[in-house]
């Protein structure tokens, strides 16, 4: 399917969208009763963010807001995929819900639907009160009940009016940053000792899949969104392939088998190195496999694998590609890698595959204005233009795709890189908040008006 100047052509409905999350938009952290998170703490310690950045104010969204849904209107696109706050909703993680911090998001809703733009919130996306955080996080297991009650709270608050939730943005990096290796909040360097926070959020999810549903209209949508990757060996020497077998273990089948087929996969000990999985108790592979109406991937780049030598805990080593060109956070661009994991996700889940939603995709570039006030960014139109195309090799491969967000509509804050990493369709003048689309914008609001709704 090729439209008249040759760019792919998507299917009548295909849900065309821009994705953002709490922490690296809204700012007024301490607005309206909200309670603190771990990036708000970790973001405060020295050391951990470049430059010092914080999400104390970031976009401003959260007064913003109207200006940003005028945005997305004028962008045209059918879908806003953005992440509710925690400590907004219940400031120290447990309890009755804050009406203050809900109605944020209820006026939010109610803007986007007279707008004709559908609202599909994300509960977590990494922002864990940090009273939580003090009982243990998502090492304890009393933090996937607490995630369950605050799904159940938002929905009851929410659920009349939105038609697609998402449970959890991307488990694997938060446990992998925040818990393995230390490099996002809550900074802790646990290596193996991090699992029981995989299986406690992978537990949230299910367990928050029941309360949503519970809370929702029969024809809500509900899913998860993972962070997945091909994993490719460096080589085709035994060695390579078993480290990439490895890392695909642990970055995708880790966290999507349980979901989609009820079980981790096999190995699963041998693939943490022996580590302690009696987090794991009987029953709860059947709640976190619960039933899923959408598979959320989010997709930036392939990794390139190698059997690792002494001194790489995994026994494996990432390998940088230097035959491709690269964004401004040194990511590969390998618009292919998508199409491969697309295929790769329906041969290994056939029938247990859900449709699939690309609900991130997008790259940092050094954007600027020019004299003219204006911002181009070509590399962008060309990455985004290369992962449609390959997004469209895999529906064409018979993949369920029903809907693409580009990563992100706004400028933000980019966890450990601070403001210094630039992702959004509009260029964010910092400090006068001024919004400037870019041509990415322009190029994205044509090609969105070429499918009908
Ligand atoms: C993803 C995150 C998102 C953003 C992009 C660049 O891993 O979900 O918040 O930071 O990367």
């Amino acid at each position: 399917m090729t439209s008249s100047d040759g760019r792919p052509g998507f299917p009548d409905g295909f849900l065309w969208g821009v994705a953002t999350a709490a922490y690296q938009v809204e700012g007024a952290v301490e607005e309206d009763g909200r309670g603190r998170s771990v990036w708000d703490t970790f973001a405060h310690t020295e050391g951990r963010v470049r430059d010092g950045d914080t999400g104390d104010v970031a976009c401003d969204h959260y007064h913003r807001w109207p200006e940003d849904v005028r945005l997305l209107s004028e962008l045209g696109v059918g879908a806003y995929r953005f992440s509710i706050a925690w400590p907004r909703v219940q400031p120290t993680g447990s309890g009755a819900p804050n009406p203050a911090g809900l109605a944020f998001y209820d006026r939010l809703v109610d803007a986007l639907l007279a707008a004709g733009i559908t609202p599909c919130p994300t509960l977590f996306h990494w922002d864990l009160p940090q009273a939580l955080e003090d009982t243990g996080g998502w090492l304890a297991r009393d933090t996937a009940q607490r995630f369950a009650e605050y799904a159940g709270h938002t929905a009851t608050a929410l659920g009349d009016r939105v038609p697609m939730w998402i449970t959890l943005n991307e488990p694997f990096v938060h446990a992998t940053m925040g818990y393995a290796l230390g490099l996002h909040a809550p900074g802790r360097a646990l290596l193996a000792g991090a699992f029981p926070a995989t299986h406690h959020l992978l537990l949230g999810h299910g367990m928050a899949v029941g309360a949503l549903r519970a809370a929702s209209r029969p024809d809500t949508l509900v899913g998860i969104t993972n962070n997945l990757a091909p994993a490719i060996p460096a080589t085709e020497s035994a060695a390579d392939v078993t480290a990439a077998r490895r890392l695909d273990g642990l970055h995708n089948r880790t966290y999507t088998d349980p979901v989609l087929l009820g079980r981790y996969p096999t190995g699963l000990d041998e693939l943490y190195g022996g580590v302690d999985l009696s987090a794991i108790r009987d029953g709860d592979e059947a709640v976190i496999g619960a039933r899923l109406d959408f598979l959320g991937v989010n997709y930036y780049f392939p990794n390139t694998i190698r059997a690792g030598g002494e001194g790489s805990p995994l026994g494996l080593e990432l390998v940088p590609r230097t035959d491709v060109p690269q964004t401004a956070f040194g990511w590969p661009v390998v618009p292919d890698g998508l199409t491969d994991l697309l295929v790769g996700l329906r041969d290994r889940y056939g029938p247990a595959l859900p449709p699939v939603y690309i609900t991130e995709n997008g790259a940092a570039y050094a954007d600027a204005p020019d004299t003219d006030g204006r911002v181009s960014d070509p590399d962008r139109i060309d990455f985004l233009d290369r992962h449609l195309t390959a997004l469209r090799a895999a529906m064409d491969a018979g993949v369920d795709v029903r809907g693409y967000f580009v990563w992100s509509l706004l400028d933000n804050f980019e966890w450990t890189e601070g403001y210094s990493k630039r992702f959004g369709l509009v260029y964010v003048d910092y400090p006068t908040q001024r919004r400037i689309p870019k041509a990415s914008y322009n190029w994205y609001r044509r090609l969105v008006s070429r499918t009908a709704r």
